[in-house]
């Protein structure tokens, strides 16, 4: 209850940021849960870092650059890409259109670094992966880095040097964020996406990249645009960054960003993948908390999704299709201390998922819920459970203990879930 009273304190105290009407734009965001993060650029041919590579010299410049020679793209299927996002279960996809280097996926007008003009591959490769998507009704992202290491007006050298300070050279900065608004625009214009994904922030602040003249730029093109936080304090929701929050953002909007291994983009000397119950239980750990999770891949430089990577999605795929129920449109479950594991609440609130993220050696224990028990039953199998409440006193207004029985016949092939199905809303006793 207190947890849900400064929820909604939290809303009604949160400013308006320009351009920002009410939170309703947010809604497929929220209801989406999962979304897959695509890191797809020149990095792919030697199967390096992305952009920081060559920022942490690890190797030359010119070298990083060198990439762009292998870069085909001749096995590229946006349909097939789309087909597993998918059948992955994830409602969204954000698309690098652009990382530190620099490097464009479409062919800009704003600059000759694009893989139009400087890669084998020739073409656009950002309007195919957008009108698939679209076919499927899929919510479009784009990932745009906002600073720019090659580009000859951004402030910061790819030596790590400052080739100039923007207020020392306003006259150049602003050539800068001419080209960088063109490029934009470009965007905003051909491929009309959902939800900007912005990165590279943190090189200046809100005034330098004039991050509220963007925010309103952008809005008056796209009204219902939502913008991931990196926009020096002018985005929508928050985004942590491999590692799930321990305790649920500020912001109730908010999706964790996450490598399947240790890299962004493909490298195939990193075999540090997660598995995909460990993929599930993160996941559910973000379910619970109120938050999205944004799940990378990074393609080959010939366009073909990595075998490992596309396992991980259609493992992830089998549980969240049976699961559905308790993943899309769900909030935020308990908070700590009632159950031991992840739980959602269903969008009217009579619902409590359980997510159990172990197998039992006994019986589940809910402590200190309130409500009358309809049902309970395990999601995608239908099996009905049988429940026994302990310590429930006559003359104590302390709930009892919910002991909820799960037989090993039961349990899903990774995280099984439980639905219990509550007499009116949700009601806790702390
Ligand atoms: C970081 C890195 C970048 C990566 C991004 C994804 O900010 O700069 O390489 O693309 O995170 O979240």
């Amino acid at each position: 209850m207190r947890y849900l009273l400064l929820f909604l304190l939290s809303l009604s105290t949160r400013t308006l940021l320009p351009g920002q009407s009410s939170d309703t734009h947010m809604q497929w965001f929220q209801d989406a849960k999962l979304g897959i993060f695509i890191h797809w650029g020149i990095y792919a041919v030697d199967g390096i870092d992305e952009s920081w590579s060559f920022f942490n010299k690890y190797l030359s410049y010119e070298d990083y650059m060198k990439q762009t020679t292998g870069f085909t793209a001749e096995k590229y299927q946006p349909k097939a890409w789309v087909d597993l996002i998918e059948k992955s279960g994830a409602r969204y996809a954000v698309l690098t259109t652009k990382h530190h280097d620099g490097v464009a996926l479409w062919d800009t007008k704003a600059g000759e670094l694009n893989v139009v003009k400087q890669t084998p591959a020739q073409r656009d490769l950002v309007g195919p992966f957008v009108e698939e998507m679209r076919t499927k009704n899929l919510k479009v992202g784009l990932y745009y880095s906002l600073s720019d290491w090659s580009h000859p007006d951004y402030p910061l050298h790819r030596s790590q040097e400052y080739r100039y300070q923007p207020k020392d050279d306003p006259a150049r900065w602003a050539r800068f964020l001419s080209f960088q608004r063109q490029q934009l625009r470009e965007l905003s214009t051909q491929y009309k996406p959902d939800l900007y994904w912005f990165d590279g922030d943190w090189e200046h602040d809100a005034a330098t990249w004039k991050s509220e003249e963007l925010r309103k730029e952008l809005k008056a093109a796209l009204p219902n645009v939502i913008l991931n936080s990196r926009l020096a304090g002018y985005g929508d929701y928050a985004t942590p960054e491999n590692g799930v929050p321990i305790l649920p953002p500020d912001n109730p909007y908010w999706e964790l960003c996450l490598t399947m291994n240790d890299s962004w983009g493909y490298q195939p000397n990193d075999h540090t993948y997660k598995s995909v119950n460990q993929i599930i239980r993160i996941f559910a750990d973000c379910l619970s908390m109120g938050g999205n999770l944004l799940l990378d891949i990074g393609p080959k430089a010939d366009g073909t999704i990595p075998e490992e990577q596309v396992a991980i999605l259609e493992g992830l795929g089998r549980w969240t299709k049976k699961h559905q129920e308790a993943i899309y449109g769900t909030r935020a479950g308990l908070p700590t201390g009632h159950f031991y594991g992840p739980t959602t609440l269903s969008a009217d609130s009579q619902t409590l998922y359980l997510f159990v993220p172990h197998r039992p050696n006994g019986p589940l224990v809910i402590k200190g819920l309130k409500n009358k028990v309809n049902r309970i039953r395990v999601v995608g199998q239908a099996t009905k459970l049988s429940h026994e409440i302990f310590s429930k006193y006559y003359w104590s207004e302390v709930p009892g203990l919910l002991y909820i029985d799960v037989p090993a016949y039961t349990q899903a092939e990774e995280v099984t879930v439980i639905a219990v199905q509550l007499k009116g809303k949700v009601a806790l006793h702390r």
